[in-house]
């Protein structure tokens, strides 16, 4: 039978018609409906409209609300999502061939700014916490990196964490300070905190210098919208503009601003109510999931400050293998028993994501799927085949053999610009990554161009495989290396 044409838009609107529920972004949850059609608002920068590379009128007061709700000192909106503003921050914030303080779990954006920029890279490894979820970046840690390499010209952390990890910005903006070091936080899942004490307080208020956050993924704002804050006097806007206008596509959607400018009065008008009852929601869905024995929701507040900070508890990050079953086994019987989509899965683990957008129907559902999956988890969805790495067993394993450290042979620029090739991954133990490996999402590279292949990288990303984890960077068992 000749298969039929489908086209994006008709899947696109067919698929809002479904039953499936939402728990991923964009945080609007496909839930705001707009008056106007989004064609009759698209214009370019005509007459009276500004112009968002030089904004001097409409869109730099609408840049100031932005700023004024989050208390930062000057705020840009971003149309290429949070990858824009992190490519300019970490641009703005070094020399050309100087050097960054990275966190090792930092989103790929952050590595292509190094690429860019030509910097070295000195990574801060996190601790590794419950579920093997990635915890905090100590602030004794940025302290013992910036006191051995003076050449350190910024910091960047990734705070909250996919998994809704805080670190300590606090104390680690005052450490960085001390040493007249910048400190970037990349907040991409943090545009909804400082709202109510529920949920953590911003980094822009916590003395961090820069600070970007996507709107998109938390907000009721559309994919692609982001905001990249100045908290403080010690960068050079003129500098952080000439690296917006080179990373930002110079044709602003005014659908898209429009959408923000929306969302920030929304929040301004609002915030305060909708916070309140997005906080009792989740409260009620971790009082509820609390009567679950097998299956186990992470409480980043229950633990030491020292691997979780803080915890952003929009974050639901649900673990069943008390009954036996690894994150991707429960994400595929979430959507396809219950008709409920996860943001993602990672080996011990789903995420949801949430935000005030949601319903009281929505986590009705999760946490009806979720205790009939225990109900019948003695019976039905018991995998007796799995490894022993998978379920109780060994919680925390996985992420932190996946994550290991690896022996880095070079920077990220030199490795990527030599010549490479493409080998098998069985023979490609000793050779030198010429590509970026990564589970995606969450897009945190677990091999970076430079670092050394060994056996035990081939074999984690052969768990991946096993595990049916979104890996990129290995197609058909090849990978990319130095020649
Ligand atoms: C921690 C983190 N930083 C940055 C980004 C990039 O954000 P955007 O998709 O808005 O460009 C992501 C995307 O998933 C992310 O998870």
């Amino acid at each position: 039978m000749e298969k039929r044409t489908e086209y994006l838009d008709e899947k696109l609107i067919a698929y809002a018609k479904s039953d499936i529920y939402p728990f991923h972004m964009p945080g609007h949850k496909r839930r705001v409906r707009e008056e106007a059609d989004p064609y009759a608002i698209d214009i370019t920068e005509i007459d009276g409209f500004d112009n968002l590379h030089d904004a001097e009128e409409i869109l730099a007061e609408a840049q100031q609300r932005a700023a004024a709700l989050y208390d930062a000192k000057k705020s840009y909106y971003l149309i290429n999502g949070s990858t824009c503003g992190i490519l300019s921050a970490v641009s703005a914030a070094t020399g050309r061939d100087g050097t960054i303080l990275m966190a090792r779990n930092c989103h790929k954006a952050v590595y292509h700014a190094a690429y860019l920029r030509n910097l070295k890279t000195r990574y801060l490894y996190p601790v590794i916490t419950r579920f093997g979820i990635q915890g905090v970046i100590t602030p004794e840690s940025v302290e013992e990196a910036l006191r051995e390499d003076p050449g350190i010209q910024a910091v960047i952390l990734t705070s909250p964490t996919y998994d809704g990890v805080v670190s300590d910005i606090g104390r680690i903006a005052e450490i960085t300070h001390r040493y007249q070091i910048l400190l970037i936080v990349d907040e991409a899942h943090g545009a909804h905190f400082g709202f109510d004490p529920y949920f953590p307080e911003t980094a822009v208020r916590l003395g961090a210098d820069l600070v970007i956050q996507s709107m998109h993924k938390t907000l009721p704002s559309m994919t692609q919208t982001a905001l990249l804050h100045v908290c403080s006097d010690r960068i050079d806007t003129r500098v952080l503009e000439r690296f917006l206008n080179i990373y930002e596509t110079s044709s602003p959607s005014y659908v898209l601003m429009a959408g923000m400018d929306r969302c920030i009065r929304l929040l301004m008008e609002k915030g305060t109510e909708l916070f309140a009852e997005y906080a009792t929601q989740l409260k009620t869905f971790y009082q509820n999931v609390d009567k679950l024995h097998k299956i186990e929701v992470f409480r980043g507040w229950e633990l030491p400050e020292t691997e979780c900070f803080r915890f952003d508890p929009s974050k639901l990050v649900i673990s069943a293998a008390g009954c036996g079953l690894t994150g991707q086994q429960l994400y595929q019987i979430l959507l396809e028993k219950y008709g409920l989509q996860m943001e993602m899965c990672s080996g011990e683990y789903v995420l949801a994501m949430t935000s005030f957008c949601d319903t009281g129907e929505g986590y009705e559902r999760l946490f009806a799927a979720l205790s009939e999956i225990e109900a019948e988890s003695s019976t039905a969805f018991i995998d007796t085949s799995m490894d022993a790495s998978v379920g109780g067993a060994d919680l925390t394993g996985f992420i932190s053999r996946v994550y290991k450290r690896n022996e880095k042979q070079s920077e990220i620029a030199q490795a990527v610009d030599l010549p490479g090739e493409e080998i098998d991954l069985v023979a490609a133990a000793g050779r030198i990554a010429g590509d970026y490996v990564y589970l995606y999402p969450p897009g945190i590279p677990l091999l970076v161009p430079g670092e050394r292949i060994d056996a035990g990288t081939i074999a984690n990303i052969r768990e991946c495989q096993k595990k049916n984890l979104n890996i990129k960077g290995v197609l058909n068992d090849r990978i990319n290396v130095v020649i």
